[in-house]
């Protein structure tokens, strides 16, 4: 806002009302940055007609004269010689005081939030994150694809999905037998909107070589956690001719890259985050506080190695481990095989190792079908990536690519191979070892900005109990 205009400058700038004290210092936000610009009226020598429709909300246009600050904490100000009253804001009705507002309020008021210090924060951060991430692949010879929304497929096999119909859902067409008859739905067959575009961009990846798709996904997974949305961001690359090693590789200069790139471009952001952050923190007890502050823990993760470990090399640590001397976890493991909890996922990236893992070489039995089964005949060359205070922020794997292998797993699973014909072609002709992997963007948000609940990382939050608008 300003920062380049010399001293003297007569200015022009638009935006709200942040504050407005003494009827004399009007605090401006644009939404360019985190400061106000203060802009100070002579009050005794104005209209006080117009003084009486500035409030905190309303928005103007303030010409004036650009001055350096006497105020503390700010370097410039502008003493207005003009103010245009673009749109008034009842003070009774007008939802967004200058004081601390709860996130559960604001979210409430999901439509006007970004208009506070903290939202208007997170979401320029989440804007140049968003743009780091096309950078990164653009500069690193990967395509941008679109995969579709709607589908027909299911590609992680988890039944999470939002069905999509044309159908009067009040009054569907029904069969002699008093079932739905989808046969009638404008697709023609049952369709549902997409949960990840893993399956499409392994098609493109077998022709453009490497590719990547940034788009909504969704999950109608009924989960109340402050890590879930039912419709989130996901960053997907897929490509040919890379293993299981070269996908742990990227996966973590990528990461690295958009962190550093914030830690580049949004250090005013990230200063006011980390400060309110740490105001927080004062409220809690001593061993409750995180060690280190936001931008200390965004240079770490720049800096410093993943540690990589195997799944059954995990699996060995949580057993001999406790979350601390008078717990145990709440689902202790007892065997190879079990699927980890988030509380297992964050005791070894918080607790035992204190830097982020990846995980590799899971059990089958608990992943996805297209996984690449591993020599040994019950592990799958998959990989998440964990993340200190977040837990899972990557999913990924080695694809199979044997048609053989992938026919005798479909078919276990029970899948028709008949909705995968086109998936299988793929292994028909000129397959050839790839891979893969998602990252939520949301949870890269959260770990940027220190947020503590993902509904506050995305503009409109979509769960069980957030869809009205
Ligand atoms: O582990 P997931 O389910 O993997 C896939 O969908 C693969 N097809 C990706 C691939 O290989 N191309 O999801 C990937 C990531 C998770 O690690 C997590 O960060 C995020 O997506 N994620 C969610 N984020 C917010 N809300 C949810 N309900 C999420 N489910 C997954
Ligand atoms: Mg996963």
């Amino acid at each position: 806002m300003l920062e380049k205009q010399p001293i003297g400058d007569t200015v022009q700038i638009e935006g709200w009302v942040r504050a407005f004290r003494s009827n004399r210092f009007i605090a401006l936000n644009d939404g360019s940055v985190i400061h106000n610009l203060q802009c100070v009226i002579d009050f005794e020598n104005f209209d006080e007609s117009v003084i009486k429709l500035i409030t905190v909300g309303s928005a103007l246009r303030i010409k004036g004269k650009l001055v350096e600050s006497q105020g503390k904490g700010q370097s410039l100000e502008i003493q207005v010689e003009d103010v245009f009253v673009h749109g008034t804001a009842d003070p009774d009705t007008y939802p967004i005081q200058p004081k601390k507002h709860s996130f559960e309020f604001l979210r409430e008021k999901a439509h006007l939030r970004v208009r506070t210090n903290t939202f208007s924060a997170v979401m320029r951060v989440r804007s140049a994150l968003s743009y780091a991430i096309h950078s990164y692949f653009q500069q690193n010879g990967f395509f941008y694809m679109h995969t579709p929304i709607v589908t027909g497929s299911d590609a992680e096999g988890a039944g999470e999905m939002f069905r999509v119909s044309t159908l009067d859902a009040k009054n569907p067409p029904l069969t002699n037998e008093g079932e739905v008859k989808y046969e009638d739905d404008f697709f023609g067959k049952e369709t549902n909107l997409t949960v990840s575009g893993q399956l499409e961009a392994e098609t493109y990846a077998m022709g453009l070589g490497k590719v990547y798709t940034f788009g909504p996904t969704f999950r109608a997974e009924n989960s109340n956690t402050s890590r879930h949305l039912a419709e989130f961001w996901m960053i997907e690359p897929e490509m040919a001719f890379y293993e299981l090693d070269a996908n742990m590789d990227l996966a973590e200069d990528f990461i690295k890259y958009t962190i550093q790139y914030v830690l580049d471009h949004c250090m005013d952001d990230l200063t006011f985050l980390e400060k309110r952050l740490l105001d927080e923190e004062k409220t809690k007890p001593q061993n409750e506080r995180s060690e280190m502050a936001l931008i200390e823990k965004l240079r770490f993760v720049v800096d410093n190695n993943f540690k990589r470990v195997t799944y059954t090399e995990a699996i060995e640590i949580l057993r001999n481990s406790k979350p601390n001397k008078k717990k145990k976890f709440q689902f202790p493991i007892n065997e190879w095989g079990a699927d980890l909890q988030s509380e297992h996922e964050r005791f070894l990236v918080e607790k035992h190792f204190k830097c982020p893992v990846i995980l590799f070489d899971y059990p089958a039995k608990i992943k996805a079908f297209y996984m690449r089964l591993n020599e040994d005949g019950k592990t799958v060359r998959a990989m998440d990536v964990l993340f200190p205070g977040i837990g899972e922020i990557v999913g990924g794997s080695q694809r199979e690519e044997r048609l053989e292998v992938l026919q005798q797993k479909i078919e276990e699973l029970g899948i028709d191979e008949k909705e995968l014909w086109w998936y299988l072609d793929l292994r028909r002709f000129g397959t050839a070892v790839h891979s893969g992997f998602g990252l939520g963007f949301e949870r890269l948000v959260l770990f940027a900005t220190g947020m503590g609940n993902i509904r506050d990382v995305i503009p409109y939050p979509r769960t069980p109990q957030n869809a009205e608008f």
